[in-house]
C-alpha cells in the first residue's frame, strides 16, 4: 500500500507519496501535489507540508526549533532522561521492549510517530518490524533533519513529514498504531491534537503514549513550576486519563515510574 496525505486545502483532495521517498539512501528532492493544484516541497526525503515556520507561543516549543538542540537532544538528554525522571535504572533498551510490547507492529502495518523529535520509537518499531512502514511527523525542520540522519545511519528506512500535529494531513483511519514520545507535556492544544490521532488511527489500532506527570513531592514540583513557565504542562495520572477519555480514547494499560508515565490506549 502506498502513502496517500491529506491535502492541508481541501480535505477530499490525496497527494500520493511515491515509494522512493521512503528509501533514504537515495535522496528525494522534488514535489508533491494533489489534484486542486497545491504544491509541497520533498527535500531529501522530507515532505515538508507548512512551507514556513511555525508560530511559537512557548519556549519550550521554540528550542525544538534550534540546530543545537536537535544534534545533542537524542543522545545528550534522551537515551538519559528516563532514568533520571523515574528514579531508578531504566535505560532506553526497556522503554523500547515497553513500546514493542504494546505496540505489536505487524507486517505491512502503518505506525506514526507523532511529534518525533529524532524518531527514536519510529526507529524502533522498524528495527522491531522491519516490513511495517513509519511515518515519522514532526514541526521542525531541525528535529527532522537530525532524524533522517540517525535512520539513514541505522539504514531504517521511513517516510519523514513536517506537518502540525493539530491538522494531520491523513485520512481517517490510516494508523494501525500511533506513537508519541514525551510529546504530549509539550502540546500547546493536546486535545486538539489527541483528537486528530484519534481520527486517522483505526478502530482496532494502539495509541502509545509516554508522558510525564505531576510530581508529588515538594522539590519536584517546584522544578515542574519552572518548567510550566516555559510552557512544559503537567497533570496527573486522573488529570490524563480524563483527557484521555475527553478524545475518545479508553486506557488499556498504565506503567507509572516516578513521574514517567507510559499508557496505551485504544480507540472507545
Ligand atoms: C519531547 S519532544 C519529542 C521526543 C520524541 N518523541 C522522543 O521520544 O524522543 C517533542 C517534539 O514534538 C514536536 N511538536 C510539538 N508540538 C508539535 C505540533 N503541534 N506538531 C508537530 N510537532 C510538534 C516538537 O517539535 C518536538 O520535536
Amino acid at each position: 500500500m502506498k502513502l496517500e496525505l491529506r491535502s492541508p486545502i481541501d480535505e477530499r483532495a490525496g497527494i500520493s507519496v511515491p515509494d522512493e521517498v521512503e528509501k533514504l539512501s537515495t535522496p528525494f528532492n522534488g514535489t508533491l501535489g494533489s489534484k486542486e493544484g497545491d504544491e509541497y516541497q520533498v527535500k531529501n526525503n522530507i515532505i515538508d507540508l507548512l512551507g514556513k515556520e511555525p508560530e511559537f507561543t512557548s519556549i519550550a516549543q521554540s528550542t525544538n526549533h534550534w540546530k543545537l538542540t536537535a544534534a545533542m537532544y537524542e543522545d545528550i538528554w534522551r537515551k538519559r532522561s528516563l532514568s533520571l525522571l523515574s528514579g531508578e535504572d531504566f535505560p532506553i533498551e526497556k522503554e523500547h521492549e515497553l513500546l514493542i510490547d504494546w505496540t505489536e507492529p505487524k507486517e505491512g502495518g502503518w505506525y506514526l510517530d507523532l511529534g518525533c523529535s529524532t524518531a527514536l520509537y519510529g526507529r524502533a518499531l522498524k528495527a522491531a518490524q522491519k516490513k511495517s512502514h513509519i511515518v515519522a511527523l514532526d514541526f521542525s525542520s531541525q528535529m527532522l533533519e537530525e532524524a533522517r540522519l540517525k535512520a539513514e545511519a541505522d539504514e531504517t528506512d521511513m517516510y519523514f513529514l513536517r506537518a502540525d500535529g493539530r491538522e494531520l494531513p491523513f485520512f481517517s483511519n490510516t494508523f494501525d498504531g500511533i506513537v508519541m514520545g514525551g510529546t504530549l507535556n509539550e502540546l500547546t492544544e493536546p486535545l486538539k491534537v489527541l483528537y486528530e490521532a484519534k481520527r486517522v488511527l483505526k478502530k482496532e489500532g494502539i495509541f502509545f503514549i509516554m508522558h510525564l506527570i505531576r510530581s508529588d513531592v515538594w522539590y519536584g514540583r517546584l522544578l515542574q513550576e519552572s518548567a510550566a513557565l516555559g510552557g512544559i504542562k503537567f497533570w496527573s495520572v486522573n488529570e490524563s486519563n480524563k483527557l484521555f477519555d475527553q478524545a475518545g480514547f479508553k486506557v488499556e494499560e498504565q506503567l507509572v515510574k516516578g513521574i514517567v508515565c507510559f499508557t496505551k490506549l485504544r480507540p472507545a
